[in-house]
């Protein structure tokens, strides 16, 4: 039978998208059939053996999108492996790995829905013109200026590929 894997993640700023196509690299490379697919594009799960889903981090949180995306597909999330994955900034602090445990609770929301059989905690990115709204690109802003976080790529290609890879018996052995 073939494992067909579904990993679809939610953006804002464009970050998330490559986090997730990593995942999928590496799950093809472990002989997984893989579709990478924003959120708001997946009509069903019923053809996936597996899903893996994402979201960037806005307010501790996942977007709202993402949340709903969980909600609405929760029955069909809990018969089949289930991971999901978090991309934020708080882990590209150079303090950021003290705050793990922390950032680890902004799954919860989502674990209240369906319980993941693994989760991802990654450093995206921060490009403050692209952040939509006027009051957030002056509070990032000021965050850059006083040390907060720094501008750019902070995504850790070989700690998304570890977690990819230690899916793969996760993914394969499932039983409810
Ligand atoms: C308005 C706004 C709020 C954010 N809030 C948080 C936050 O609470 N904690 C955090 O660690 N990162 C936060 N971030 C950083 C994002 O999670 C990070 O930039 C991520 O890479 C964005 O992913 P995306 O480009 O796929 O949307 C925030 C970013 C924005 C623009």
């Amino acid at each position: 039978m073939t494992n067909k894997i579904l990993v679809t993640y939610s953006s804002r700023t464009g970050w998330t998208p490559g986090v997730a196509e990593a995942i999928g690299k590496t799950l093809t490379e472990n002989s997984f059939q893989v579709d990478v697919i924003p959120m708001l594009e997946v009509q069903s799960l019923s053809t996936y053996n597996g899903v893996v889903a994402g979201s960037a981090i806005r307010s501790r949180a996942w977007l709202p999108e993402a949340v709903q995306f969980i909600r609405a597909h929760q029955d069909e999330l809990r018969v089949r492996p289930f991971a999901a994955f978090l991309v934020c900034m708080t882990l590209a602090m150079p303090s950021g790995e003290n705050y793990r445990s922390q950032i680890s609770t902004w799954l919860d929301p989502v674990r209240a829905l369906v319980k993941p059989v693994s989760t991802g905690l990654f450093a995206g990115g921060l490009d403050i013109s692209r952040v939509e709204n006027f009051s957030d690109r002056l509070m990032f802003k000021l965050s850059v200026m006083f040390g907060v976080w720094k501008e750019g790529d902070h995504r850790d290609w070989n700690a998304i590929h570890q977690w990819a890879i230690q899916l793969k018996p996760l993914l394969l052995n499932y039983s409810e």
